[in-house]
């Protein structure tokens, strides 16, 4: 079975104790951390920046998975880096340059995501595949956690496989929105293999609501 990857998503912890959560996680067995960036622009929400991620940095040794959801994306790269980051996710409705952006984010020594919203076409990624490390299919339209899957994802999620398959990529599916206990095994088995999960794992006891997580995903 290929590598399954669990990256929790800070947007639903409760921020006033945000060490321990993450504590949590990272004890339970969660690999990633997903960390949700939002600008006001290209999503209807303000998240968080460089400062948290510096300094959660100091208490974990997760891999720390940036979800970029801000227009024009270059300007932060560097930012993030800097700031602990180890892959970046950028997306492509956002960057005019995607050659120049993945290019830098490689140059910078992280991994490279490129995230579709749920309308936007996969042939957006006919000549990128090649460059990403991760493509990260949004299975909400992004901005706040807490929303229900769309199901017609599940056939982009299958769609998306079959044209990595043709184009002899390997590449990590990541699924990003609306995933919960009752909806992942439809996901893993559609071809998703990281998982983000922000409210059905911080919305309750997030070191079992990740073993939960991790044993689905081991099985299926
Ligand atoms: C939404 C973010 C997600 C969000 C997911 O725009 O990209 O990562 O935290 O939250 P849930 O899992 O609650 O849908
Ligand atoms: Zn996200």
């Amino acid at each position: 079975m290929e590598k399954r990857i669990l990256s929790p998503s800070i947007l639903a912890a409760d921020f006033s104790q945000l060490g321990e959560e993450v504590h949590a996680v990272e004890e339970a067995g969660a690999q990633y951390l997903h960390l949700d960036v939002m600008d006001g622009r290209f999503v209807p929400n303000l998240s968080i920046g460089p400062p948290l991620i510096r300094s959660l940095r100091t208490k974990s040794r997760l891999f720390f998975d940036v979800h970029l959801m801000v227009e024009e994306p270059d300007r932060f790269l560097d930012d993030f880096a800097e700031a602990g980051a180890d892959g970046i996710t950028v997306h492509a409705e956002a960057c005019t340059h995607l050659d120049r952006t993945l290019s830098r984010i490689h140059a910078l020594g992280l991994r490279a995501g490129v995230a579709l919203n749920p309308m936007t076409p996969l042939s957006v990624l006919d000549w990128a595949i090649p460059q990403t490390d991760m493509v990260l299919l949004m299975t909400v339209n992004p901005g706040f956690g807490g929303q229900a899957f769309r199901p017609y994802m599940l056939e982009k999620i299958r769609a998306l496989r079959e044209k990595m398959r043709n184009a002899g990529c390997e590449a990590d599916v990541q699924v990003d929105g609306g995933v919960g206990l009752q909806n992942l095994e439809s996901i893993l088995q559609a071809g998703a293999n990281v998982i983000v999960a922000g409210s059905a794992i911080f919305n309750g006891t997030p070191g079992s609501s990740t073993k939960a997580f991790l044993e689905i995903m081991g099985k299926v």
